[in-house]
């Protein structure tokens, strides 16, 4: 119906403003579309400008899945439609129609929509992301890790919310294509 038509493309809209790229106009960074990985995202954010910058982009970002996702489940949406809120929010910090949908891999804002979805399967999944990166100072590992769990994570906690979670850990995945080039040859990224 066209609360749910309209739920949906606001979640996109929502997921469209691109924290990182704000932030760094804001700051007077340069672009983190054509800086470091050249991803906007709160990775390489932190690379160009900091842990300041950084942390906001996260918390933005992070947002961008938690407030949709809980609108919706006030709303008293179910389940199906709240986690295709939560997929569509994914996909404007995919493909920002704001920013000539030149968006990022959608780490933060999956980790949003989990985390809003279910604290279980959210913390679950934040925590693996987590483990891994402080373990290999490597942050696409810790990504790329998080999110090969997360749809089996949620299959045992949340079924009804497995369509919209492994639509949006696919997509994830495929957007760290050229990390995972990277990590097989040997050079990617690393934190100090
Ligand atoms: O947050 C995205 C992360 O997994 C990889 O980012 O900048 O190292 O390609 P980056």
């Amino acid at each position: 119906d066209v609360t749910a038509i309209a739920a949906l493309i606001l979640a996109y809209l929502a997921g469209s403003v691109s924290t990182a790229i704000i932030v760094c106009r804001v700051m007077g960074l340069p672009d983190p579309r054509s800086d470091g990985s050249r991803n906007p995202g709160t990775t390489n954010v932190m690379r160009i400008g900091g842990k300041k910058a950084a942390g906001i982009t996260l918390a933005g970002d992070l947002l961008k899945g938690v407030i949709p996702v809980l609108v919706a489940r006030y709303a008293g949406f179910d389940i199906m439609l709240i986690s295709a809120i939560g997929f569509l929010a994914f996909m404007g910090h995919l493909y920002p129609i704001f920013f000539r949908f030149e968006g990022g891999k959608g780490v933060a804002t999956a980790l949003g929509v989990l985390i809003a979805l279910s604290p279980q399967i959210g913390l679950l999944v934040s925590a693996l992301w987590i483990s891994a990166f402080i373990f290999t100072r490597i942050s696409s590992v810790g990504a790329i890790i998080a999110f090969i769990a997360a749809p089996i994570i949620t299959y045992l906690y949340m079924p009804d919310a497995m369509l919209g979670v492994f639509g949006m850990s696919a997509l994830l995945l495929a957007r760290h294509k050229a990390n995972i080039k990277a990590l097989i040859e040997g050079n990617e990224r690393r934190f100090k």
